[in-house]
């Protein structure tokens, strides 16, 4: 590919460092909370916020990589991204574990659909990376209104229940801390875990509240006879230690963390972190800021690499895919990025790198920046169906753990092969600026307009240019919307959106992470010769 010139290197920073504000804009809004009012009654009721619970949690200094942040973002009215949750993985007592904390400021920390799902994902991460599980509890369990998206299907509210009995049978710690008072799934979360820390004063739990109970029985109660950190922690045995407070309660949970027994070993031995050579704040410069415009994603992944350093394999064909050999903060690590459209000769070469990378278990990452499969007599005659299966194939096998990051846009079949969310990477995050979408605005724009042109053109029915125009235009909206990176942040489709410059860290957390849990065989699908 051609370099750049300098002067469209600035505009695209320029364009760049405005996404940029952006995200931290949306980041901002979520990080907040609940309103104004509801976070001044929270602290007036001696309760730390749950972002200061989180922190007093972790290991001071020790990064946290934050999940679907963004997720539910313009969904529910007066509710700020997030989902009334705080999940990410962070090191307590030098240990990596999954966070998962409600926000009771924002509607009693209730659980939205949003919410649910969101929950259920930090579960998954922390089941596939055995991570231990830390539930900060302070919720009044489903947000009545949303039940369709909370009860009925997988993924719903008992699904949070399965993942922690799983987890559970399989050694995975679960911890749970009771901050507030916890009803009906509220109370469950906590009943199903490990040990459990209740605040005396501040920690309730119950099936039903006192209200609930007083309409169901008659029964006239105080919420402290009914489900108090005294009568729990020593009549009931539904927890297991008392704290004095919000600090309290996080610094015996720390101590529980102490006691975990040995951690797993690792699976591979990292050298030591170097800072890529090449200044990766270029990156916002490279990114092209026109979509039709291709971005060199060799020149992108250099600066994500330790030392700039990247072995790559097979240079010289299949070029429209660039496979090679990295480490990013000391792990190795097997890199794919898209240059242009999959032709026959980039998906065997594909083919072959993820074959090699699974018998070294050498985990994947993919660079997802591609319009789809070269199509035409050629690419057909050629056999790029069954090259692409067979690329298929091998990526859906790799048993190795693999990351998705989307750099640019990921169309189509494109999209799908690059290890999309049905293909289960360990994570999967967007850049500000990227796109997912079965095609693009003008491509499904003029495919349905010449489906409809067809069939008047067959009634004999005429059909102006402005009319197709017209036609044309919201669908092309439409499509542009979807394929946003925040729409599919909202919608959890992805793990969140990422700054370019924060993924090289994400990336070294997630693989250190990874390097602690077993090593599993691939088994691949049929190859089609
Ligand atoms: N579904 C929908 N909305 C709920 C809710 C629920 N289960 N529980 C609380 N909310 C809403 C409230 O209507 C209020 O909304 P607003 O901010 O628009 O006024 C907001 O959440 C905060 O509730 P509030 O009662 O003012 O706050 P609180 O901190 O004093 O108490 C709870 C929080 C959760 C302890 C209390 O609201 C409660 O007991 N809720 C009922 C819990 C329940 O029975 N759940 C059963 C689920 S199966």
């Amino acid at each position: 590919m051609d370099a750049l010139s300098p002067e469209e290197f600035d505009l695209n920073k320029d364009a760049y460092l405005e996404r940029i504000a952006d995200l931290h804009e949306r980041r901002q809004r979520s990080r907040i909370g609940g309103s104004e009012a509801s976070r001044a009654r929270h602290i007036k009721r001696g309760r730390m916020l749950p972002r200061a619970r989180v922190d007093a949690l972790l290991d001071p200094g020790s990064p946290f990589l934050e999940l679907a942040e963004l997720v539910g973002e313009g969904f529910y009215d007066g509710v700020p991204p997030g989902g009334s949750m705080i999940t990410g993985i962070g090191q307590v007592q030098g240990r990596h574990c999954m966070i998962i904390a409600n926000d009771s400021t924002v509607k009693g920390g209730t659980y939205f659909g949003a919410t649910v799902r969101k929950h259920t994902r930090a579960q998954r991460i922390a089941w596939e990376n055995r991570l231990p599980c830390i539930t900060l509890v302070d919720s009044g369990g489903a947000f009545l209104p949303d039940q369709e998206n909370i009860h009925p299907d997988e993924h719903h509210f008992g699904s949070i229940f399965y993942n922690q009995v799983g987890m559970s049978a399989e050694g995975i710690a679960q911890i749970a801390v009771v901050l507030g008072p916890c009803t009906a799934g509220g109370a469950y979360i906590p009943s199903l875990c490990d040990e459990v820390v209740i605040v005396r004063g501040q920690g309730f739990m119950y099936l039903g509240g006192p209200e609930l109970t007083k309409a169901a029985t008659g029964e006239d109660i105080d919420r402290e006879s009914l489900g108090g950190a005294q009568m729990h922690s020593s009549v009931s045995g539904v927890t297991d230690y008392i704290a004095e407070n919000d600090e309290h309660a996080l610094a015996i949970t720390r101590d529980i963390m102490a006691e975990l027994g040995e951690e797993a070993p690792m699976r591979w031995t990292p050298k030591p972190s170097k800072p890529p050579r090449l200044d990766p704040n270029e990156i916002y410069g490279l990114i092209s800021r026109d979509a039709r415009i291709p971005t060199d994603n060799r020149e992108i992944l250099l600066r994500m690499a330790d030392g700039s350093e990247f072995r790559e394999f097979k240079p010289l064909y299949g070029e429209t895919l660039v496979c090679g050999f990295a480490r990013i903060h000391g792990f190795q690590i097997g890199i794919l990025a898209n240059q242009g459209v999959f032709f026959t000769e980039a998906a065997l070469k594909g083919t072959q790198f993820i074959d090699i990378c699974t018998k070294r278990d050498i985990p994947l990452l993919f660079l997802s920046d591609v319009a789809g499969f070269m199509v035409g007599r050629e690419a057909e005659v050629g056999g790029i169906a069954k090259a692409g299966a067979k690329f298929v194939t091998a990526m859906s096998s790799a048993a190795v753990p693999k990351y998705t990051i989307v750099t640019g846009g990921a169309y189509g079949a494109g999209y799908l092969a690059m290890c999309s969310r049905q293909f289960k990477p360990r994570a999967l995050f967007m850049w500000p600026h990227s796109r997912i979408a079965i095609m693009g605005p003008e491509q499904a724009a003029n495919t349905l307009a010449m489906v409809k042109r067809k069939n008047f053109e067959a009634d004999g029915v005429d059909w102006s240019a402005e009319e197709e125009e017209a036609f044309k235009a919201p669908l092309r909206a439409e499509y542009e919307r979807f394929a946003d990176a925040y729409n599919f942040a909202a919608n959890l489709w992805v793990d969140g959106v990422l700054d370019p410059l924060e993924t090289r860290h994400a990336l070294g957390l997630l693989l250190d992470v990874a390097a602690r849990t077993p090593i599993k065989e691939t088994s691949f699908g049929v190859f089609r010769m």
